[in-house]
């Protein structure tokens, strides 16, 4: 016997393939709807040839309610939703912000009233520590205050976590878990899903594997003169398959019951602060190749520096994030070069 369906929004993307490969180990059955603006559908493959099998997939956007409330006619029994889909580049929202509105809010709500209609009880959602902004102690609990969001994107993140604590506070049946991601990086072990980064990267780690490469000339460093001991920026970078653990136990959480609270946050990351210096110096370390960089100025909106508290994530929920930076470090250069052999990357 499964532990039962649990339809996973954005499925196909970064962070939702590889926690539809942990649903699978954890011996649910994952169902995938994404409307790939951000993904491709050979993940699918990927996912098959990792888990052995095929996860049911529909090109559905969570914007069209329609759509979404014939789908889960057809699909009862759902257990829980794991809401990954959204718009997710800080700089596009700054540019296209109605878009990023649409998108990660009308999605939300649609999810929220067709929980109701179809009577599911349970939803994880993927927060972000940008809520914190640039928080005045480091590092951040839960509890630190969270500061004006400084990008249209980091605004919806915001809104959705005040969407469902307003939803659950009305709606006592209702249980959210919103999972605060700080950087995701890294990819499967087997090298058969990763991040798939459209055009050229945003993103620290998919420039320094596609620099590393050759695809890029040299990384630029955005900036060398903050107020760190290198002077380059501080973040907390969580391996993706830890990250997508974590969803499985706050799944696990509210399916069995165990939640304290109908609505629950969590920091997910290591709670170490690396420096964009320490990672290019950990990349070359881990893979015996050079990243070519220079210094460049500072790019606007960036945060200077902010790390987890993630006590409370690792003794309620028993979650810890185990992977070493090296070994995160390396299946990222793997995924790069299976994406050459695939001949996916940009
Ligand atoms: N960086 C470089 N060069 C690059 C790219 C990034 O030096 O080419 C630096 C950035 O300045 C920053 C660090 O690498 O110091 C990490 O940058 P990322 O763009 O990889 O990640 P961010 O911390 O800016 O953003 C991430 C997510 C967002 C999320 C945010 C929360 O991408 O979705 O964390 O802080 F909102």
């Amino acid at each position: 016997m499964g532990k039962g369906k649990i339809l996973v929004t954005g499925g196909t993307g970064y962070i939702g393939s590889h926690t539809v490969v942990e649903l699978c180990n954890a011996g649910y059955e994952p169902i995938i709807i994404d409307n790939l603006s951000n993904s491709n559908i050979n993940v699918l493959e990927g996912i098959k040839t990792i888990t052995g099998h095929p996860v049911t997939y529909e090109n559905i956007d969570c914007k069209d309610y329609n759509s979404l409330e014939r789908f889960l006619e057809k699909h009862s029994e759902i257990v829980a939703i794991a809401h990954f889909a959204a718009s997710k580049s800080v700089g596009e929202s700054v540019n296209n912000p109605l878009l990023y509105y649409r998108n990660n809010i009308l999605s939300l709500i649609n999810l929220l009233q067709l929980m109701a209609k179809f009577n599911i009880k349970n939803i994880v959602f993927s927060s972000s520590c940008t809520v914190y902004g640039q928080a005045d102690v480091l590092p951040v609990t839960e509890q630190t205050p969270i500061k004006p969001a400084s990008s249209p994107y980091g605004s919806t993140k915001q809104m959705c976590e005040t969407i469902l604590q307003d939803a659950a506070f009305a709606n006592k049946d209702l249980n959210a878990i919103l999972l605060r991601y700080f950087n995701p990086i890294g990819a499967h072990p087997s090298a058969e899903i990763g991040e798939l980064p459209n055009g050229i990267p945003n993103n620290l780690l998919p420039y320094i594997t596609q620099t590393a490469a050759g695809i890029r000339k040299e990384l630029s460093v955005f900036g060398d003169d903050y107020n760190t001991p290198d002077g380059s920026c501080i973040r907390d970078y969580i391996n993706v398959v830890d990250l997508a653990k974590a969803h499985v136990v706050a799944l696990n959480r509210m399916v069995e019951g165990q939640n304290k609270k109908n609505i629950e946050i969590f920091n997910l990351g290591t709670g170490e602060g690396v420096s964009v210096l320490e990672i290019i110096r950990t990349f070359e370390k881990a893979t015996g190749v050079k990243v070519p960089y220079k210094i460049a100025p500072r790019r606007a909106g960036d945060i200077e520096k902010v790390w987890a508290d993630t006590s409370y994530a690792n003794k309620e929920l028993g979650w810890k994030a185990e992977t070493s930076l090296e070994d995160t470090l390396l299946s990222a250069w793997n995924w790069q070069k299976k994406l050459a052999e695939k001949n996916l990357g940009n």
